[in-house]
């Protein structure tokens, strides 16, 4: 089956009809749908479907003569690809998919080229990477790698109110049984991701592909204002308590610190109730999502942001409570699979420069766990999280190979 065929199967999946972006968040009938098509792709190759205690999907293509899955006494450790299904609200087609998709497609070329594993090989659709839903990314990956408490995961809840152990008992999932998997991390000998691009800079640099040096550390912290809601007519300015302006001092602060120390922060997300016109609220609430180069400027970002936020705050008579969701420590990939995936690339011609990202990976949190590595596909205007991101189908196509150069390289011999 051709990656146009396989890729268009998925595209109707959760697609919004007014933005043409996606909405495909966990434990949701477009989530059953997208695990659906997971399922359908790997019988269409054989290949053994199982879904973890953490709700991830794995598709195994066992090698021939030896017993099936990771971890079987005499088995060699198994090489693992993937990404994620689910997007962030209104998010591009390629974010997450294009792993998946490539995965298989990178089966189909071992296949044509007569390639055989010797060891398992495996394709792994993690679970809310995007954090869309219960707020914290990457949480199958998270929970996979003990990177998280199931309890506190269980207790996560969306914005109306529906917890994490909820949502997966009613898409037909255990709660009970999620957390850290240790047997079948231990039996992973390598896990490498494609991904699309979420920057410009294959398109600057002219190549198709590359091959990931780091991640640059992360986070979300939840910030809420509680003021007195109010008239907006008759309260006077010097009687308010309103939330929305420490909370509008933040969102300049974390663009002043962010500029200044050469990091990225952003308020994508607020919400503010009760939300009436004419009424000064009770209460705001805004996720700050802040990334720096190095955990000491990331922490410096968010020191000066929460400084800000305190100080108006008081100065408008508000409470403020802050907290972090999740965060994600800086990550250099696995100098040896790095280096093993450059040299397998350039005996195949094919360029790969190393690149940094400030996106959020899986193979993140992974890494602590299990040797990592990344490729990246370009995107022709960099643009991420957004109906308009795009990669073309040549460079689809060059992924695929070098996803399955490094996969005959690394499973098939
Ligand atoms: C995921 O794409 C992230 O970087 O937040
Ligand atoms: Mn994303
Ligand atoms: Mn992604």
């Amino acid at each position: 089956m051709s990656f146009a065929t396989l890729w268009e199967s998925l595209l109707p999946i959760g697609r919004d009809g007014l933005s043409g972006g996606y909405r495909r968040f966990s434990w949701t009938p477009e989530d059953a749908a997208c695990r659906a098509w997971f399922t359908r792709s790997a019988a269409e190759r054989d290949l053994r479907v199982l879904t973890d205690s953490n709700g991830n999907l794995w598709a195994w293509w066992d090698p021939p003569g030896l017993a099936p899955g990771p971890g079987v006494p005499g088995g060699s450790k198994a090489v693992v690809t993937g990404s994620h299904l689910d997007s962030v609200p209104d998010g591009g087609a390629f974010d997450g998919p294009l792993g998946v998709v490539s995965a298989f497609a990178a089966v189909d070329l071992l296949r044509e080229r007569g390639c055989l594993p010797v060891r398992p090989l495996g394709i792994a659709a993690f679970s809310e990477e995007e954090g869309a839903r219960f707020g914290v990314a990457c949480l199958g990956s998270r929970l996979l790698a003990g990177a998280i408490d199931p309890d506190a995961a269980r207790a996560l809840a969306d914005a109306a109110g529906v917890t994490l152990a909820e949502a997966m008992a009613a898409a037909g999932h255990d709660p009970d049984g999620i957390g850290p998997d240790d047997g079948l991390l231990a039996a992973i000998g390598a896990y490498v991701e494609l991904h699309v691009e979420q920057g410009r800079a294959l398109a600057d640099l002219g190549a198709a592909v590359a091959i990931g040096e780091q991640i640059w550390p992360h986070g979300r912290w939840r910030l809420d204002f509680t003021g007195r809601p109010d008239h907006a007519g008759t309260a006077t300015l010097a009687d308010r308590r309103d939330p929305m302006l420490p909370f509008a001092a933040a969102v300049l602060a974390a663009r002043q610190a962010a500029a200044a120390h050469g990091a990225r922060a952003t308020v994508g997300k607020v919400t503010a109730e009760p939300g009436a016109v004419n009424a000064v609220s009770a209460r705001v609430s805004a996720w700050l999502d802040a990334r720096g180069p190095d955990e000491r400027t990331l922490q410096a970002v968010v020191g000066e942001v929460l400084a800000a936020a305190r100080e108006a705050a008081a100065g408008h008579g508000v409470e403020l409570a802050a907290a972090p969701e999740s965060v994600t420590p800086a990550v250099i990939f696995d100098p040896g699979l790095r280096e093993r995936l450059a040299s397998s690339l350039e005996a195949q011609g094919i360029r790969a420069p190393l690149l940094p990202t400030g996106a959020g990976h899986d193979a993140g949190v992974l890494a602590a766990r299990v040797p990592t590595a990344m490729l990246f596909v370009r995107n022709p205007t960099g643009v991420s999280h957004s109906p308009a991101e795009h990669a073309e189908p040549a460079d689809c196509a060059a992924g695929v190979r070098a996803l399955a150069t490094v996969l005959e390289d690394l499973a098939c011999s």
